[in-house]
């Protein structure tokens, strides 16, 4: 990244990208906060649910402001050996100038070989433009849960970057729907 020159490159890919400065997120960010989630989300957190999340010991908010105005923000949990992160927007008027893959960036530079080596989240199986971006920015989906959503019973895509890219399939196991159909098949060819 150099943001001096205001261009931004990722995988090849150059984008026009804004300054942004990236800071803890505090309550006075949250009627920003709120308004980015209603517009982000058909189904949104309330300010009790952010409240509520951020009052927990292992849980952090950030947000990205451009001339003094919230434009994203990204809240997430500490675990053991991994970030996870919980909710994570821009502002519908700032996206594809590369703020969330900035964000991304600053959550990355958290990580260490010793210590917390990857950031996973889930993303709602119709959530095709934040797969995009999770992918762009060299996240791989390694499992599915299903009907993981109470409000719309979606499946949920697991997806995860790890610090050495060559780990980041290690521990996948194929438990997904596809595979399930495939044993169906087979069992149905058997059969036959
Ligand atoms: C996902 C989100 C945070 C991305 O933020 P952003 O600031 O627009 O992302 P960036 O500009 O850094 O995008 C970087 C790259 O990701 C990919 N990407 C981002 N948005 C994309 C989209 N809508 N469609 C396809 N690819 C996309 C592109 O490769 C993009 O590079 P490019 O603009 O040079 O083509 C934003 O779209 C958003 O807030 N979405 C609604 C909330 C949401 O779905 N959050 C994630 C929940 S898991």
């Amino acid at each position: 990244m150099n943001s001096d020159s205001g261009q931004y490159h990722r995988q090849g890919i150059k984008s026009v990208s804004v300054k942004v400065q990236i800071r803890w997120m505090i309550r006075r960010d949250m009627a920003e906060v709120l308004r980015i989630e209603r517009e982000s989300f058909e189904y949104h957190w309330t300010e009790e649910d952010f409240l509520c999340c951020l009052r927990q010991r292992n849980c952090i908010g950030m947000v990205a402001e451009v001339d003094g105005q919230v434009v994203g923000f990204m809240i997430y949990e500490l675990h053991k050996t991994r970030l996870h992160i919980l909710n994570f927007a821009v502002a519908d008027d700032f996206r594809r100038q590369a703020i969330g893959g900035q964000m991304i960036e600053k959550l990355v530079s958290k990580l260490s070989q010793q210590r917390r080596k990857e950031i996973t989240l889930e993303v709602r199986e119709t959530n095709l433009p934040a797969q995009l971006f999770f992918q762009n920015s060299d996240f791989v989906a390694v499992g599915v849960l299903r009907d993981h959503y109470e409000d719309s019973a979606e499946d949920a895509y697991v997806m995860k970057y790890r610090l050495d890219p060559e780990d980041a399939m290690y521990n996948f196991a194929p438990h997904n729907r596809i595979a399930k159909y495939e044993k169906l098949a087979d069992g149905l060819h058997e059969e036959s």
